[in-house]
């Protein structure tokens, strides 16, 4: 598919997740609110589902006593729920208040705001004229861009285009400030009309500040919103291994709200200002840590994988040496080739890292930096720790062997919104259907899978008479305990069947002139359109089946 086709299957995804309800930009009534979206009817029950199917299948579901494929052991996995706002020391030796941040650059003369590896371009020149053409547009967007900017700039009109002369491609214009080979003065920034109005880049922290309490005002009321779960789950390590009986191999898993305050908040919800997290710290002995990590990078990658996203959209990314971060013994990213971006680009959807002892000795000893190999305590000026740790002992005590050691963490961090975006893209699909004539009908249709679908099946009465409705309100309350289920008796049946294909509805039953001798309803599957009698009385248990393994 090319760009232009995938852009405007990207512009129909999102208006029919607008129509149907599935999400909504947030404040919309005020002008809406860049980076933050609320989930709809729809929206909320397929987010929920994934987050169930992510607990289910990682936590609540894990059986402890078998060792699952791939695993050096059998292991055992317990959950967690803390809060958003936590000790501001926590994000000092975590890292985040010194290092979670992006450079931006302003523009004097739009007043805009871009992250600036974000900005990319090209030499351009007319006549006498040499002008570095910046962009923040991404993938194939970038190069149109320039070419509009570049001709707006040099004032020609359409047919003068071939008169301006271009030096290369594409590159960044940070790598260029820095080697030199690009002058501020001589860059014409994404939206102004003069040269050189963009300013020095400058360190922008993503952490959302807050106060806390009544006589907020001092440096010590200081607090922030957490930008990862993850956090929490290190500060309960000691609580969970005291209070409940897990033992070394154990993850903690949690879901919840994070935020960043991303400069550009782009594509939908794929980058948001406010979003939720999945995430497992699963703690192991240092020797098998290696194995622990292939162990979780393979298994969520089946997970997407058995929740039906299609294979050759889905990317396994091993980082390369010089993108680990300094703690990091490996990390991959799970990524998804979502259809605004440019062809052969992927966008992340999770990583898994390998996180070695970095945060739980952090939160004992206080702040590490990497010096000659070795994870050391950071010193400010005064040659005390730079930021404190809790100074309690995080190590554990292997009762078996009679060894102690500081855990290694493997640490699967995934995006519930992302996740939720991902499915949605790759569900969206148009095709004919034959209409009740038997005449081709186009529709739009989310093929979800099953156990993701906000609405399970839909119960509609052939016609408002002749007890049809009072059987399928029958057949209704018998489904309804077991899974979501929706009763329809407005509009051809042609038109209700496309309502639920547009939601994503597995099964859709119909109650007909036949229910009424014999108790048997038609069951469509919603992607092989076949349709097949079942009686009445046997659907329950057939649909919590295909439920349950899976098929649709
Ligand atoms: N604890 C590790 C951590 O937070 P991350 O790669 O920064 O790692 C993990 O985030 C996942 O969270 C990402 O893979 C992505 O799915 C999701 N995520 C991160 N920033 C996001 C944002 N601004 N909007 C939506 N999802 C985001």
């Amino acid at each position: 598919m090319d760009k232009q086709n995938d852009q405007s299957r990207m512009d129909k995804i999102v208006s029919l997740a607008k129509r149907r309800g599935f999400i909504f930009q947030s404040s919309e009534i005020y002008g809406g609110l860049n980076g933050f979206w609320d989930y709809g009817p729809l929206g909320v029950a397929l987010k929920r589902n994934l987050k169930d199917c992510w607990w289910q299948d990682m936590v609540s579901g894990h059986d402890e006593l078998a060792t699952p494929a791939g695993a050096p052991e059998p292991y055992e996995m317990a959950g967690l729920d803390c809060t958003i706002i936590m000790h501001p020391q926590v994000w000092k030796v975590s890292g985040h208040f010194d290092l979670f941040h992006d450079w931006l650059v302003d523009c004097r003369e739009s007043k805009k705001r871009y992250r600036y590896d974000h900005l990319h371009g090209r030499f351009a020149s007319h006549r006498n004229k040499r002008v570095f053409v910046v962009t923040d547009q991404s993938g194939d967007d970038a190069l149109p861009h320039t070419l509009t900017r570049a001709q707006k700039f040099f004032g020609l009109r359409a047919k003068q285009i071939e008169e301006i002369q271009w030096e290369g491609g594409i590159e960044p214009l940070a790598a260029g400030i820095a080697a030199g080979t690009i002058l501020t003065a001589e860059t014409l920034a994404p939206d102004a009309a003069e040269l050189g109005t963009l300013t020095d880049p400058r360190e922008f922290n993503l952490m959302f500040e807050t106060r806390i309490g009544a006589l907020a005002g001092g440096d010590d009321d200081r607090a922030f919103l957490r930008p990862e779960t993850a956090q929490g789950i290190f500060m309960n390590f000691k609580n969970v291994l005291d209070t409940s009986r897990v033992s070394v191999p154990f993850g903690i898993a949690q879901i919840g709200k994070s935020f960043r305050n991303e400069i550009t908040p782009r594509n939908f919800t794929f980058r948001s200002r406010e979003f939720e997290q999945m995430e497992i710290e699963f703690f192991c002995k240092p020797a098998d840590s290696t194995a622990w990590y292939r162990y979780w990078r393979d298994r969520r990658w089946k997970w997407y994988l058995d929740l039906g996203l299609t294979a050759g959209k889905l990317q396994l990314r091993e980082h390369h040496a010089d993108e680990l971060s300094h703690y990091s013994v490996g990390t991959a990213d799970i990524e998804y080739a979502f259809p605004f971006l440019a062809e052969g680009e992927f966008g992340e959807l999770e990583g898994i890292a390998h996180r070695g002892d970095f945060d739980l000795r952090s939160h004992s000893e206080g702040k590490l930096v990497r010096q000659d190999g070795q994870l050391v305590v950071e010193q400010g000026v005064d040659g005390k720790p730079r930021h404190r740790g809790s100074g309690k002992d995080l190590s554990y005590f292997d009762d078996v062997t009679r060894e102690r050691y500081v855990p290694h963490v493997i640490e699967p961090s995934a995006g519930a919104d992302r996740a939720v975006l991902a499915f949605l893209c790759d569900a969206y699909h148009e095709d004919e259907v034959p209409d009740e004539d038997g005449k081709p009908r186009s529709r739009t249709v989310l093929k979800l899978h099953p156990r993701l679908a906000p609405l399970k099946v839909a119960i509609l009465p052939l016609v408002k008479k002749d007890g049809m409705p009072e059987l399928a309100a029958e057949l209704y309350r018998k489904l309804k305990p077991h899974m979501a289920a929706m009763y329809d008796e407005k509009g051809s049946v042609g038109r209700r069947y496309a309502r639920q294909d547009e939601a994503g509805t597995p099964w859709c039953i119909t109650v007909d002139g036949q229910s009424l001798t014999d108790r048997t309803v038609t069951l469509r599957d919603r992607d092989t359109l076949v349709q097949s009698r079942v009686a009445v009385d046997a659907v329950v248990d057939l649909l919590r089946d295909r439920l349950r393994t899976g098929v649709s």
